[in-house]
């Protein structure tokens, strides 16, 4: 997507410059436009963990850079193998919720297991280098698929919007929550992939943009987001879309999703159930955009089995703003009183519409979901 008539993406290498990997530093927008080197699998980790970047597309591929880094630290390390499962570990433990993380770890381990199938004592003869050098390729390979991945969510989802301002003859009228952007992912995002994509198309479109506290990733970013490409939009208080609804203000609601169950069970950031209840409440069709690669096939039951990662209380109880020239973090509560912050919560499957994903739209259910991705049906 652009900033300021600039294409950028949330991730990228520079080809000149194989030593470094380089982010938006997203605790800096809107209103400052950061960009960040990392250098050492720390800095990913930090990156990843301390929210420079965040989102669970994105959390993935920013692990998954983070692991060729580590690789390029090890260097040709007689211990690589073993330092680099290391590695794995600490940018697995960053962030528990979103499994794109543990997808793209794996991935990446793979791409190395994987060379070795059919041949001879391949993996023995390679070098810490090589090994390293195919970590970068299946990085980028990877960043590349997020990017496509997205894009189809966007072209599967457009129907749903043409569908409404068809009957409706008039703007069609979005609520979504958190940042399911671009930002969020390498390219396009998941929920606003089909925003923007029936913006491009001309269909009449306003967001309502979820504010969503404490860390304002709606305020902030997504509403940055939509201004950046022209999309009319309006930011709300958490807690105003089930007015927006009960008064006809609402057409349908689209949310990504860090980690769906085989059964349709979606585990979102924090607020994301409540904005299903008023959806289901008042009829709206209630969509949740999702690449593949956020589904845990492992799992059948969202509310017992998904970790929910629990943040520093200190996000709840301070709150960052921009004075007109540098940010300032005030304290908004009792000096003494206590908070707490879980960062995401649960939507059970009866609660979901239908979820958008880059191979076509599904019900949240597993037969359905299946029927998508036959490959990770169980074998009879
Ligand atoms: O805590 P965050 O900002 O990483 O949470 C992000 C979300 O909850 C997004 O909605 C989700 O990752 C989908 S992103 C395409």
């Amino acid at each position: 997507m652009e900033i300021k008539g600039r294409a950028f993406r949330s991730i990228w290498m520079d080809p000149a410059n194989l030593s470094e990997v380089k982010i938006i530093d997203e605790r800096h927008l809107p209103h400052e436009l950061v960009i960040e080197r990392l250098l050492t699998v720390k800095d990913a980790a930090t990156a990843i963990r301390d929210m420079h970047i965040r989102g669970a597309p994105l959390i993935g591929i920013t692990a998954a850079f983070g692991m060729y880094l580590a690789g390029l630290e090890l260097g040709d390390d007689p211990d690589y193998d073993r330092k680099l499962m290391a590695a794995a570990d600490v940018l697995r433990e960053t962030r528990p919720t979103a499994v794109n993380l543990s997808w793209a770890i794996e991935q990446q381990l793979l791409c190395l297991g994987r060379k070795t199938i059919g041949t001879k004592n391949t993996r023995a003869k390679r070098t810490g280098p090589e090994k390293t050098e195919a970590l970068r390729t299946n990085a980028l390979k990877l960043a590349e698929e997020d990017v496509e991945i997205c894009r189809m969510i966007g072209v599967h989802g457009v129907p749903l919007i043409r569908e409404i301002y068809e009957k409706k003859e008039d703007t069609v009228n979005i609520l979504t929550h958190c940042n399911a952007g671009w930002l969020a992912t390498v390219d396009y995002g998941t929920a606003t992939s089909p925003i923007y994509q029936a913006h491009n198309a001309g269909i009449p479109i306003h967001v309502w943009v979820d504010e969503t506290r404490p860390r304002n990733q709606g305020a902030r970013l997504t509403a940055w987001e939509l201004g950046q490409h022209g999309v009319p939009h309006t930011i709300v208080p958490d807690n105003t879309g089930g007015h927006l609804m009960q008064h006809g203000l609402v057409d349908l609601c689209i949310v990504g999703s860090d980690r769906t169950t085989v059964t349709g069970d979606v585990a979102n950031k924090i607020g994301t159930y409540l904005k299903a209840l008023a959806a289901r409440d008042n009829g709206i069709p209630f969509y949740v955009a999702l690449p593949g690669t956020s589904i845990d096939w492992t799992l059948k039951d969202g509310l017992k089995q998904i970790p929910i990662e629990t943040r520093d209380p200190d996000e709840v109880r301070y709150i960052k703003g921009w004075d007109g020239e540098k940010y300032q973090r005030v304290l908004l509560t009792p000096e003494d009183s206590p908070a707490i912050n879980y960062g995401f919560d649960i939507t059970p499957a009866r609660l979901v519409s239908g979820l958008i994903t880059e191979r076509g739209i599904c019900e949240a259910a597993e037969h359905s979901i299946l029927t998508l991705y036959p490959e990770f049906a169980p074998i009879a």
